[in-house]
């Protein structure tokens, strides 16, 4: 059992790398092998929209006209049974390293041969050999976990994206709120992001996220990517 996690912070070893990396922790504790990927230490390019995966209906992979380092990324979540998609929450959403390797596995793990409520051209997976269990974590500086509804629009388009491209299901996504040491004075709230402190409850929860991942994935719980099963879920969110 393989889970990967594929990391958008732009600090490898702070916030995000320490709870990715509790949760590939707890994958191992049930017998996965893991590894992490830090997008910051690759070369990532930005799509440039020449169309040329998206006309490949064949590939399991499609080919990219760029040639960085997002094939070999590619190429690890095809041989993954889990992954986790971890980002620091940047601006209510997810880092712009996390959009620019979403874009470059758009059309690349995807083809535009689904149909969905009556609508051609939808997006479906290429990488069909398995489906793979799919977790997001996402790690706030400032907005405390109960107000995660106000800055947090990135989780639920980041698990649509991860469950499309690995062909998968969802097992969990965390955030990680911003958590202080004590009650901090005006001048420290301006500061805020400074004075974030990482919980034992917070690595416990990434921890039991990738436990959770582990034991989807030994116990046969993870489904192939279903478009309904995807927007009932997210409709069910918004409730
Ligand atoms: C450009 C930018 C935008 C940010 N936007 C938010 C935000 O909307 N809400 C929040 O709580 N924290 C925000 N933060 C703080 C980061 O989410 C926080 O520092 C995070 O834990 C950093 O993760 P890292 O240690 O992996 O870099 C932002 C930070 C930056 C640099």
């Amino acid at each position: 059992m393989r889970v990967l996690a594929v990391n958008a912070t732009y600090r490898p070893g702070k916030t995000t790398s320490r709870l990715a990396g509790k949760a590939l922790e707890g994958a191992a504790s049930l017998g996965a092998q893991t590894e992490m990927v830090h997008l910051k230490e690759l070369d990532i390019g930005f799509c440039t929209n020449c169309l040329t995966c998206y006309q490949d209906q064949e590939s399991e992979i499609a080919d990219c006209v760029l040639t960085d380092d997002v094939r070999g990324v590619l190429e690890k979540i095809r041989k993954a049974d889990g992954v986790i998609l971890a980002s620091p929450v940047h601006n209510g959403f997810v880092s712009g390293l996390m959009t620019a390797f979403v874009e470059r596995a758009t059309w690349t793990t995807l083809k535009p041969t689904g149909e969905m409520m009556g609508l051609k051209g939808c997006p479906e997976p290429r990488l069909t050999g398995k489906a793979r269990a799919v977790a997001t974590l996402v790690s706030a500086g400032m907005m405390p976990a109960e107000l995660r509804q106000y800055c947090d629009t990135g989780s639920p388009w980041l698990m649509e994206a991860g469950v499309m491209i690995c062909n998968g299901s969802p097992v969990g996504d965390m955030y990680a709120g911003a958590v202080f040491p004590r009650e901090l004075n005006d001048d420290e709230w301006r500061r805020a992001y400074f004075f974030r402190e990482i919980t034992e409850a917070q690595d416990r929860e990434a921890f039991e996220l990738g436990q959770a991942m582990a034991q989807a994935i030994a116990g046969g719980q993870v489904k192939p990517y279903d478009p309904m099963a995807m927007m009932a879920a997210l409709e069910e969110g918004k409730e």
